[in-house]
């Protein structure tokens, strides 16, 4: 039997404790599927005496993360801290310079550095391994660099961070406000420690570049990703949404264009009765398309110990097998700088206004879309008590350009009350 695969683990909070947890319990197991033994030799973490519900007495322990990174007898430096910088990166900097391959969850470092770390690794033969930084459990990027390698990838899209999904399945489900639900999430310690990250659709869009540079062949990049949180959908609109046979998602969504690559991340409509309609709770759900392939659908718990320490593991048992691939799928120089897409591809559009409720009002409403070419397919107005009425319209498909130039033009038919909501129909 080959050498036995030693890890180094930095971070034994959620992800790392149910990493050591599989380590020990499943050893036999993974010995007997990758050929090798798979064992820990240190460890590091903030607090050595926190108890972490596994025991670690058996491991060499390091207060310093980089120095774990560096030692002799580490071959995998498994980083499981987070933080797209500090700690995470100098260490995963440091393993790789010391001749280890890495395995890290961590998609805010991937999203903002990766191109960076991939071309540090291939420099130094090292490879860097992070299914567990993108949908969990869900083995995603594997789908990706190899089920899927003999496609050209059309399209990636999908819910990507389960806590803004409980938020808004909850608010529909309870008819609470998001303010309400925010509260229930934090307290139910949902949420990231910064929850900015979960509902300004910050982590879902680390996790969109991180796809969208493996399925297109491009340089990672978060700042190209047209990105807007769930803070503003208010029960009103997941209400008047169902009534129209939608339900409100943040949705994740890049592809390839003529005019560049296009990433969104934003509140999104999709049909209740879809796929993506149907996932509630704290669930993801990755869409792709390949031209050969056709449209794939992998769904599965987004987080929590056991499923991101399962795909974790994943990365190690590939390491413990030998399988070496370049950290996005193709070497890190072959990957094209990104163009970003100007606009978006066409598509049907939400909106929800507030109109006086007086004669002319809606011809006005239609005439000012009608000219900047948005054409109506659906409309309905709500009973109301005062002298504003609330007005839902479905727009036919039409241009990114066109619908923000009806929504500029709507304020001047002076019948509309304060912003419109516009939100993005996506027919999957
Ligand atoms: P966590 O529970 O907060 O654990 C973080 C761990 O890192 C803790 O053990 C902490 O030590 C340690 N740590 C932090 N700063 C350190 C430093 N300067 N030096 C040494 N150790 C340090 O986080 P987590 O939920 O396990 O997440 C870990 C990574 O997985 C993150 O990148 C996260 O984005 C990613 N991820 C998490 C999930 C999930 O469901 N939790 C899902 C997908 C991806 P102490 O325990 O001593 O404080
Ligand atoms: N905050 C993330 C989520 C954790 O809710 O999906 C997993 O990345």
């Amino acid at each position: 039997m080959a050498d036995p695969l030693r890890l180094g683990i930095a971070g034994l909070g959620t992800v790392g404790a149910g990493v050591v947890k599989i380590v020990r319990q499943k050893a036999d197991l993974l010995s007997a599927r990758a050929g090798r033994e798979v064992v820990i030799t240190a460890v590091s973490a903030r607090s050595k005496s926190k108890d972490r519900g596994v025991n670690l007495s058996s491991y060499a322990w390091e207060d310093d993360p980089v120095k774990l990174a560096q030692r002799d007898d580490v071959d995998v430096f498994v980083e499981l801290m987070g933080g797209e910088d500090g700690p995470a990166k100098a260490a995963t900097e440091a393993a790789i310079k010391a001749g280890k391959d890495v395995v890290t969850a961590n998609k805010a470092m991937l999203a903002m550095h990766g191109q960076a770390l991939a071309e540090l690794a291939e420099k130094h033969n090292k490879i860097i391994r992070f299914e567990a930084a993108v949908a969990g459990g869900i083995p995603v990027i594997k789908a990706l660099t190899e089920g899927l390698a003999g496609n050209t990838i059309t399209r990636v899209m999908g819910v990507m961070n389960g806590s803004c999904n409980y938020i808004l399945t909850r608010m529909q489900s309870a008819g609470l406000t998001y303010k309400e639900v925010f509260a229930e999430a934090d307290g139910l310690g949902y949420l990231e420690a910064d929850p900015q990250l979960d509902v300004g659709g910050i982590d879902a869009a680390h996790k969109l570049a991180i796809l969208s540079s493996i399925a297109f062949g491009t340089q990672v990049n978060f700042a190209g990703i047209a990105l807007e949180g769930i803070e503003n959908v208010t029960i009103e609109d997941i209400n008047h949404a169902a009534d129209m046979g939608f339900k409100i998602k943040l949705l994740g969504s890049a592809q390839m264009t003529g005019r560049g690559l296009e990433q969104s991340m934003a509140p999104c409509l999709v049909p209740a009765t879809s796929p993506l309609g149907q996932l509630d709770g704290g669930t993801n759900m990755i869409v792709l398309e390949g031209d050969h392939v056709g449209q794939i659908m992998l769904r599965g718990a987004g987080a929590g110990e056991g499923p991101t320490a399962s795909a974790v593991m994943s990365d190690v048992m590939d390491l413990a097998r030998g399988i070496r691939l370049p950290t996005f799928g193709q070497p890190a120089a072959t990957l094209e700088a990104p163009k970003t897409a100007a606009a978006a591809t066409p598509a049907p559009y939400y909106l929800r206004m507030s109109l006086q409720d007086k004669p002319g009002a809606l011809a006005k409403v239609a005439t000012a879309l009608g000219d900047a070419g948005v054409s109506i397919d659906r409309m309905r107005q709500y009973d109301h008590a005062d002298a504003m009425a609330p007005v839902l319209i479905v727009t036919h498909t039409t241009s990114s350009e066109a619908l923000v130039a009806a929504l500029d033009a709507l304020p001047a038919t002076g019948v509309v009350n304060g912003a419109p909501v516009a939100l993005r129909i996506e027919q999957i």
